[in-house]
C-alpha cells in the first residue's frame, strides 16, 4: 500500500494534513519528529511532509531532524515551519520577518513547478508566520512570492524537495488541495490505493487470519467507534464474536433497545446486554459531587463489564474501537513524546488474552463513519453526536434518581424529535437537554405548581475545544418548550442556555 509520512513538528494542522492526503486516496500516517531515520527508511514511504510548528528553527531547543532525511530519494514537502526547517537544514538563512503575515495573502507564482500545476499565477493562500526565509539555500529556486515574503515557496526539483511557507491543507488556501494533489500524484508518483471498500476487505481478511478459530470479545457502548468495530468483526468472524453492552440506564430514551435491536437483527454475533440500571442507581444514591459521580459511574461500568467477561473466561482476543487519533504519538513541539491512549481500556490482572484487536486504529473519525455506512450500520449510530461516557449521569445535576432520568429522557427525546423534524439538527454539532435539579413555581389551570426545570443546550463547534451556543429559531424553541411542559409530567419551565465555551463547557457537569 502507498504511504505518505506526515512528520510532526508540533503544528496545529497535522491531523488535517493526514486527512487531506487520505481524502485523496493515499494512506498517510503521522509520526513525531523524534522518530529515528532508520524507522522512516523501513516505512517505505512514497513521500514525506514536514508539518508546521510554533518554534523558530534557529533556536537550539526547537525540533530539528537530521539532514540525511533529504537524501533518502523520497520526495519531501515542507509546510510553514517545515519549509523554514528545510531552508535551515540546507544552509539557507531563516530570520524574523520584518512583517509577519497572518491570514489570507495573495501569492504570485515565480516559476513553473509541478507542485503548482493547474494553479493560476495569482491566488490566495493562508499564512501564519513570524519568521521567513531571508536567503534561499544553494540549489533551490523560489517558486512563489507574496508582498511581504520574498520566498513563499521554493524547490530543488532535482532533489525532489519542495517547500511552501503557507498552509495548503486549510480551506482558505484557494488551490491548497490542488497543490497537495500535485505533490502526491505528480511528484511522489502515487496512484491512490486507499479506499474504504479495500480497507473493509483487507481488514476482514486479516482479522480472519489472526483470529483463526478463537473467540473475540468486544465492549460495545453504542458509540460510533465501538459500533463500527463490532460491524467489522461480525463480518470477519461472525459468532466467534461476543459483544458486551453494559446498559447503565443512563442512555437517551430507547437508545439501549435500539442498540440491541440493531446488533441482534442486522449482524451475526453473540450479543449480551447487561441490564445494570438498578446497580448504577444504588451506586449513585445520595451522591451529588460531579467528579464523584463520574468516578463511580466509570468504576462501576468496568466492574460490571469485567464481571460479565469473566463469565466467558480468559483466552481469545479482546477487541476495542480505538481510532487513529487515540494512537498518534505527537511531538507537540517539545522534546517529550506525548502518548495519548485515553480510549484504551486497562485489562485487569486476572484476565489474559491472546492479543488485543483494534481494527479501526488506522482510521480517522470520518473514515470510521464511511466504513460504518458501508457496513450498513444505521445512520443514527454512524452519525451519532458525542455522548459522554457517564451518560445522563452528568446531565442530571446533583443526585441521580430514576424519576429524574425518566424526566430528562422524555424531555430530551422531544427536543431531538423536533430538531430532526425541522432538519435543524444538521446545523448543529451537539444538542441535548439538562435537568439542573431546580424546581420553580408555575401555574397550571388554577393551580400553583412547583416542579422541575429543563435546560436546552445546543452548540456549534469544529473541535469541541471551543463552542458557540446555537442561534436556534424562536419558533422552534417555542414548540419544544410547549411540548415539554405539556407532555413531560413534572416539568413546568424550560430555559435555553446561551453560554459559549469558554467560559462554560458543553456539558453541565
Ligand atoms: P465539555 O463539557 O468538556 O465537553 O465542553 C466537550 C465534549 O466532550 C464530551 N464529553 C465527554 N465525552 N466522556 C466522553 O466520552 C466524558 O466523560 C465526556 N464529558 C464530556 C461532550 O459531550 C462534548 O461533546
Amino acid at each position: 500500500m502507498e504511504k505518505i509520512l506526515v512528520l510532526d513538528f508540533g503544528g496545529q494542522y497535522n491531523q488535517l494534513i493526514a486527512r487531506r492526503v487520505r481524502d485523496m486516496s493515499v494512506y498517510a500516517e503521522i509520526l513525531p519528529y523524534t522518530t529515528p531515520l532508520e524507522k522512516i527508511k523501513e516505512g517505505g514511504y512514497c513521500g514525506i511532509i514536514f508539518t508546521g510548528g510554533p518554534n523558530s528553527v534557529d533556536d537550539e531547543s526547537s525540533p530539528h531532524y537530521t539532514r540525511d532525511i533529504l537524501s533518502l530519494g523520497v520526495p519531501v514537502l515542507g509546510i510553514c515551519y517545515g519549509c523554514q526547517l528545510i531552508a535551515w537544514m540546507e544552509r539557507g538563512k531563516v530570520t524574523t520577518a520584518p512583517v509577519s503575515e497572518y491570514g489570507k495573502i495573495p501569492l504570485t507564482l515565480a516559476k513553473k513547478s509541478a507542485l503548482f500545476d493547474g494553479v493560476p499565477e495569482k491566488s490566495t493562500v493562508w499564512m501564519s508566520h513570524t519568521d521567513y526565509i531571508e536567503r534561499v539555500p544553494d540549489g533551490f529556486d523560489v517558486t512563489g512570492t507574496t508582498p511581504d515574503c520574498p520566498c513563499a515557496a521554493m524547490e530543488n526539483e532535482g532533489a525532489g524537495i519542495y517547500a511552501v511557507q503557507f498552509h495548503p491543507e486549510v480551506t482558505h488556501t484557494e488551490y491548497g488541495l490542488r497543490i497537495l494533489h500535485n505533490f502526491l500524484y505528480l511528484i511522489c508518483g502515487c496512484h491512490g490505493d486507499w479506499a474504504m471498500d479495500d480497507f473493509i476487505e483487507r481488514t476482514v481478511a486479516s482479522l480472519r487470519t489472526r483470529v483463526g478459530d478463537k473467540k473475540v470479545v468486544l465492549g460495545l457502548s453504542g458509540g460510533v467507534d465501538s459500533s463500527v468495530a463490532a460491524g467489522l468483526l461480525s463480518r470477519a468472524v461472525g459468532k466467534q464474536l461476543t459483544c458486551v453492552f453494559v446498559d447503565q440506564g443512563l442512555m437517551r430514551k430507547n437508545e439501549g433497545d435500539f442498540v440491541e435491536h440493531t446488533f441482534t437483527t442486522m449482524f451475526d454475533m453473540n450479543f449480551i446486554r447487561v441490564d445494570a440500571k438498578e446497580h448504577f442507581m444504588r451506586a449513585l444514591a445520595g451522591v451529588t459531587d460531579p467528579e464523584e459521580k463520574r468516578r463511580i459511574i466509570g468504576r462501576e461500568f468496568y466492574r460490571v463489564f469485567w464481571d460479565e467477561i469473566r463469565k466467558n473466561g480468559s483466552g481469545g482476543f479482546f477487541a476495542q474501537g480505538t481510532i487513529y487519533p487515540d494512537c498518534i504519538e505527537s511531538g507537540k513541539g517539545d522534546a517529550a513524546v506525548i502518548k495519548t491512549h485515553h480510549n484504551r481500556v486497562d485489562i485487569p490482572n486476572d484476565m489474559s488474552f491472546d492479543g488485543i484487536i483494534e481494527p479501526l486504529s488506522e482510521l480517522f473519525k470520518d473514515e470510521v463513519r464511511a466504513v460504518g455506512e458501508k457496513l450498513g450500520i444505521p445512520s443514527e449510530l454512524v452519525w451519532r453526536q458525542p455522548f459522554p461516557g457517564p451518560g445522563l449521569g452528568v446531565r442530571i445535576i446533583g443526585e441521580v434518581t430514576e424519576e429524574k432520568v425518566r424526566i430528562l429522557q422524555d424531555a430530551d427525546a422531544i427536543f431531538r424529535e423536533e430538531m430532526k423534524n425541522t432538519g435543524y439538527e444538521k446545523e448543529l454539532s451537539q444538542f441535548f437537554a439538562v435537568l439542573p435539579g431546580i424546581r420553580s413555581v408555575g401555574v397550571m389551570g388554577d393551580h400553583r405548581t412547583y416542579e422541575q426545570l429543563i435546560v436546552l443546550r445546543a452548540v456549534t463547534t469544529d473541535d469541541f475545544m471551543t463552542a458557540d451556543w446555537a442561534k436556534i429559531p424562536y419558533d422552534l424553541l417555542a414548540r419544544v418548550s410547549n411540548r415539554i411542559t405539556n407532555e413531560v409530567a413534572g416539568v413546568n419551565r424550560v430555559v435555553y442556555d446561551i453560554t459559549s465555551k469558554p467560559p462554560a463547557t458543553v456539558e453541565w457537569e
